[in-house]
């Protein structure tokens, strides 16, 4: 079965993106620097700046990885919890914590642990790409957010011009295939990056989503000249039936 038949059905999805997360785990905060060019940071950096929690601030980051956007969040006062469905991402993450106040959990994102209204930020940094049932994990978002909360989501965007497009994903196909054989004599393992980019909405369309589940003041930050994108959006008072108010 080919890469993009093992990711067409949500659940075909899910237990693609579980193992390679699992397999990738203890490379992924290497490979992000060189599929970034070391631009990953300043990246997230540019999340939290726009971010700005307070201190004190309930945040929740989604999709942690070894916790980056967590970590980031908790420097700055805030108390955080970060979550991700790979129990391996969490045992790195912990590895990294150096007496650091936070929390990590493994969780999905499609069904959070935790009651409505119970965080005041919540970010994802390359998360909602990953998950089999996106506008599930924009209504699981907007439940947990207190009215008013921020969320953030940084991620690679889906070019809207045709060439743009076919050139971005033919390169990060070549060089995914390139690391993916180097590191895992695989292939596949990071084309699984240009594969989910081709089956996203792109972030024009994704801000379209999250005006439609209940949040306000939507914004899309064009990172790298629009290949990524930082979402910047508020839960409003009146959310989407979706949150159970
Ligand atoms: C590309 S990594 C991003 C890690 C980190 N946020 C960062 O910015 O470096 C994507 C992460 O999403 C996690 N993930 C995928 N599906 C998930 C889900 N349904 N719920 C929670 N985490 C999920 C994976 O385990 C993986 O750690």
């Amino acid at each position: 079965m080919s890469l993009r038949q093992a990711i067409a059905t949500p659940d075909g999805k899910r237990r693609y993106v579980r193992a390679l997360f699992g397999t990738i785990a203890d490379r992924y905060d290497f490979i992000t620097v060189v599929l970034s060019y070391g631009q990953d940071r300043r990246w997230k950096r540019r999340l939290m700046t726009l971010a700005s929690p307070r201190p004190g601030a309930r945040v929740l980051d989604l999709a942690t990885g070894t916790g980056d956007i967590a970590f980031a969040a908790a420097a700055l006062g805030a108390k955080v919890v970060g979550l991700d469905i790979t129990v391996r991402m969490i045992e790195l993450a912990h590895a990294k914590r150096h007496g650091v106040a936070l929390q990590f959990l493994v969780g999905d994102m499609l069904a959070l642990p935790f009651p409505a209204r119970a965080f005041d930020i919540v970010t994802t940094g390359y998360g909602l790409r990953n998950v089999p049932d996106l506008t599930k994990a924009i209504d699981e978002i907007g439940r947990v957010l207190a009215p008013g909360g921020q969320l953030l989501s940084l991620d690679f965007n889906r070019p809207s011009n045709a060439i743009v497009r076919a050139a971005y994903l033919a390169y990060l196909t070549a060089v995914g295939a390139a690391l993916g054989w180097l590191l895992h004599r695989d292939p596949d393992t990071y084309r699984y990056i240009p594969a989910s980019i081709r089956q996203y909405p792109g972030a024009d369309a994704v801000a379209r989503m999250f005006e439609a589940r209940g949040f306000s003041r939507v914004r899309c930050y064009p990172v790298l000249g629009g290949l990524m994108s930082i979402h910047h959006a508020i839960r409003a008072n009146g959310a989407h039936r979706a949150h159970g108010d």
